[in-house]
């Protein structure tokens, strides 16, 4: 088992900074995520801790060992770093039946037949491919070919397992499933996760702690709960869930909304300009109270909750209606809006 730690980290591509000065302590036996939107350096990130990418500044450490370092000229191959990586493309060997595909990393390190016997049947018990493991990997559906590459990952044993967007290639239910999978084969082996997504629900559900992602700068590590409600700036609480986002003046304990017209209470810290971010899910919509008068515009069934707009003066908001609304307002109708928590950044 390993912890990883991350100093300083930056990768260029050109002039372009991929990954721009990355810092991260992942303690051994935790399960981490890497969450941003497409291109903002997360794969780069997790190629250099597995050693396909160079770094062009910093030190990563995995365990006790450093295993690179740019201004000492240190850098340990991957085949020499102990861990397992998943891709997002299973990269399962066609050609191999799927006892050979997990065996594989076994047979590299020359491990004798009967240990290599044991240890892949192991590897696929644990991944439920036991009554699989003759067949070959366009005799299997997506999910069990990630699997495939989920064992082969595992099979050697490593400290540390990186996985990069390995279920995107799935479709919707069978990702959830996958999710808790994975999530319960990290514990039971206790091993030491980087895992690496766009779905912040994918991140949210595995993760004890998520590092959010934009523009090859970190935003916010921390854990999915206070990711979600208490976000470090306007980037991570847009990334993360819906929002909607209001300008505001923050002073003494209130926001005022000067296009909405009101004014809130709230805890904020700083007095001033403000951008106000709401969930949908934090606004309550009534037909008799609340301290913001409105329209209904219109609204929909969703089946556990009902996604309605509602105009406010010239601003539009989402609210997310969890009783039953539906059945309840028509579409036209005045109403009464009330924020529930909000969550305010200085401009
Ligand atoms: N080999 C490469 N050469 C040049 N630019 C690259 C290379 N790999 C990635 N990039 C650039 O680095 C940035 C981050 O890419 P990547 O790490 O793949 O993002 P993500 O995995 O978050 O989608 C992007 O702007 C991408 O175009
Ligand atoms: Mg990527």
């Amino acid at each position: 088992m390993a912890d990883v730690k991350i100093t300083s980290v930056t990768k260029k591509f050109g002039d372009v900074f991929a990954v721009n000065n990355f810092n991260a302590l992942i303690k051994d036996g935790e399960f981490v995520s890497i969450l941003g939107p497409s291109g903002c350096g997360k794969t780069t990130m997790l190629r250099m801790i597995a050693g396909f990418e160079r770094a062009t500044e910093g030190e990563i450490a995995i365990g006790d060992q450093i295993v690179s370092k740019s201004d000492a000229g240190i850098f340990v191959p991957p085949e020499k770093r102990h861990i397992g990586m998943v891709f997002q493309s299973y990269a399962v060997w066609p050609h191999m039946n799927v006892f050979d595909n997990v065996a594989y990393p076994l047979k590299i390190q020359k491990v004798p037949a009967d240990k290599l016997k044991e240890r892949t049947e192991q590897a696929l018990d644990l991944v439920h491919l036991a009554e699989y493991a003759a067949r070959f990997p366009n005799q299997l559906s997506g999910g069990q070919q990630q699997r495939v590459a989920l064992a082969r990952a595992l099979v050697a044993e490593p400290g540390l397992l990186l996985l990069d967007e390995p279920l995107s290639n799935l479709d919707a239910k069978l990702r959830e499933s996958m999710r808790f999978e994975i999530k319960e084969l990290q514990k039971k082996l206790g091993i030491t996760v980087v895992y690496v997504t766009h779905d912040q629900a994918e991140a949210m559900a595995m993760s004890d702690r998520i590092i959010v992602m934009h523009k090859g700068v970190i935003q916010q590590v921390d854990e999915p709960i206070r990711v979600y409600e208490h976000p470090a700036n306007p980037i991570v609480a847009d990334f993360i869930g819906l929002v909607n986002f209001l300008e505001g003046e923050a002073a003494a304990g209130q926001i005022q909304f000067k296009a909405l017209g009101c004014g809130i209470p709230a805890n904020v810290s700083f007095e001033g300009p403000a951008r106000v971010a709401v969930r949908p899910e934090h606004i309550r919509i009534s037909k008799t109270d609340g301290y913001l008068r409105g329209k209904l515009v219109n609204k929909f069934y969703l089946g556990d909750s009902t996604d309605c707009r509602v105009l406010v003066g010239d601003t539009e908001l989402r609210v997310i209606d969890r009783g039953a609304a539906f059945a309840e307002y028509s579409d036209g109708e005045d109403v009464f809006l009330s924020f529930g928590h909000v969550m305010a950044f200085p401009k």
